[in-house]
């Protein structure tokens, strides 16, 4: 794609793509008419065989630039023209001695709304039936100072950026410095997991109160760790979601705060994108086609992946996360919070075949999982060994309860890998630390020929390092945030922050 100057010779393809995308179409002589004044500029957006993509315009008038007109044809639409327009004519402006920039959008527009968010703009206010045709409300929305913000998002995108970004979506406060989306400078997690231990899961209102308190402590331990400042650094990121409303905000607002007061663009993570990222950090080879096996303590899903940043969630747990089950088996068998890590030591001493625990839905064709059986199935045996009074074997059920779960995940695993004909499979999440697991999904995986990709333990479990490599690919497409943004705790993968 290329960006030019518009031309008189331009303005019938320009009129018919201004007629299909807005009910009050600007016509012919008003596009002449513009052409030929000097504190406007008009770009178009062409394809490499010349093909019209997409147009816009600015007016300048007292060191405000107003955005008049920006559209982009039907089917180049979502793939960056608007963004790649519009950074052209914040330039232009700038250059026509513009200091800021702003626009009126329909608030039913979306799509729209969402676009200029992501180029720093922000909602100021709003014009109650501006459209007289639809009686639609238009928003007012302005731009950060342009010369600046340009500057800015110029150097992030530049190749060699350094990300500071923060990771507060459930139980550990984290923060990191990265180059360049995999040189690591600095990766530290403050986990709260103390904290909630004694109530046998997360409390969202105690993860809250303890980001607050660690956040601003773990951003400065990172810079340090890093050996640079915040001004060094080229853009801030952060989980947006999913994750707890109250514990994600203390990230986001945090995150926003160091923006706004460095003059840094603000990039938006989905957490669950950043676990897949661990993997990649560590096995740059690693490339689409994937299918991603997601197991936390939130989640558990199976996503695949046709490009690095195109996902689509083709399998998830109807009820329990896998992390949560281990959660709920160790609270039940008296053994503490977090479960996962105390059960599978438990379990190497135990025989994974000891009890014959149920593998639910192993048999149903497609892609999804159930543990809520296999829980009830776990306490109803605990229940009937008190009640005979015979001592509880805590290794066998251990073993036995990880091999229940192991064989749904491996099982579920290999036939998504076979239906999507995927090439490699990345484990990812809190759960991925699970040497059963890891072993049992390598060996299945090796069978079909396909290759196992796991994240080292310290970036399975939430680290804000993960959210750093995937804001590198949102900073290279353009992808950032307003400072209007909010947290989005039901975050969902194909939804942009
Ligand atoms: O990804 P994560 O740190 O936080 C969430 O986003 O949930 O995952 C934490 C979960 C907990 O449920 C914990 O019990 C589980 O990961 N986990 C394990 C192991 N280590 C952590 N589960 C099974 N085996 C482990 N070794
Ligand atoms: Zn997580």
């Amino acid at each position: 794609m290329s960006i030019r100057p518009m031309t008189v010779s331009d303005i019938p393809l320009v009129v018919g793509i201004e007629r299909a995308s807005f009910d009050d179409p600007w016509n012919e002589v008003l596009f002449e008419d513009e052409l030929e004044r000097a504190d406007r500029a008009w770009l178009v957006a062409t394809a490499s065989d010349g093909r019209l993509l997409g147009y816009g315009g600015v007016m300048v008038t007292h060191g405000d630039a107003h955005l008049m007109d920006l559209a982009v044809e039907h089917g180049a639409r979502r793939s960056g023209v608007g963004r790649r327009l519009l950074w052209a004519l914040a330039e232009e402006a700038v250059a026509l001695g513009a200091h800021r920039m702003t626009l009126e959008v329909a608030a039913s527009n979306t799509a729209a709304v969402s676009l200029y968010g992501s180029c720093g703009f922000d909602i100021r206010g709003r014009r109650r039936g501006y459209y007289p045709r639809t009686g639609d409300d238009a928003l007012l929305m302005w731009s950060r100072r342009l010369a600046p913000h340009l500057d800015a998002m110029r150097a992030a995108t530049a190749g060699s950026d350094l990300v500071l970004a923060i990771e507060s979506s459930c139980d550990e406060t984290a923060a990191s410095v990265m180059r360049g989306g995999t040189e690591q400078l600095s990766n530290v997690v403050a986990s709260q997991v103390d904290f909630h231990a004694r109530f046998g899961g997360v409390v969202p209102e105690i993860a809250s109160r303890k980001h607050t308190e660690a956040v601003a402590g773990v951003v400065d331990e990172a810079l340090e760790a890093a050996g640079v400042g915040l001004s060094d650094c080229h853009a801030v990121a952060v989980t947006v979601g999913p994750g707890l409303v109250g514990a994600l905000v203390v990230g986001v607002a945090y995150a926003k705060g160091l923006a706004y007061t460095a003059g840094l663009p603000l990039v938006g993570v989905n957490h669950l994108e950043g676990h897949i990222y661990a993997a990649r950090l560590l096995d740059p080879g690693l490339g689409p086609p994937i299918v991603a096996l997601l197991v936390s303590g939130g989640h558990t899903m199976l996503v695949r992946i046709t490009e690095w940043g195109r996902y689509e969630t083709i399998g998830e747990t109807l009820d329990d996360a896998v992390g949560e089950a281990f959660d709920k088996v160790a609270k039940l068998l008296g053994l503490g919070y977090p479960g996962g890590p105390v059960l599978s030591r438990l379990a190497v001493d135990g025989d994974p075949q000891a009890i014959p625990f149920p593998r639910p839905m192993l048999r149903t064709g497609d892609l999804n999982v159930s543990l809520s059986g296999l829980k009830t199935a776990v306490i109803q045996y605990v229940e009937r060994e008190r009640a005979a009074g015979r001592p509880l074997g805590l290794p066998d059920i251990a073993a036995s309860f990880q091999a229940a779960v192991t064989d749904v995940q491996v099982v579920k695993t290999v036939r998504a890998v076979k239906e999507h004909g995927a090439q490699a499979v990345v484990l990812a999440g809190g759960v991925a630390a699970n040497p059963f697991l890891r072993e049992r999904l390598r060996d299945a995986l090796e069978d079909v020929g396909v290759r196992l990709s796991v994240p080292p333990l310290e970036l399975c479990t939430d680290n804000a390092a993960m959210i750093a490599a995937a804001a590198h690919d949102a900073i290279a497409a353009g992808r950032f945030l307003g400072l209007g943004a909010d947290a989005v705790p039901n975050l969902r993968f194909g939804h942009s922050v």
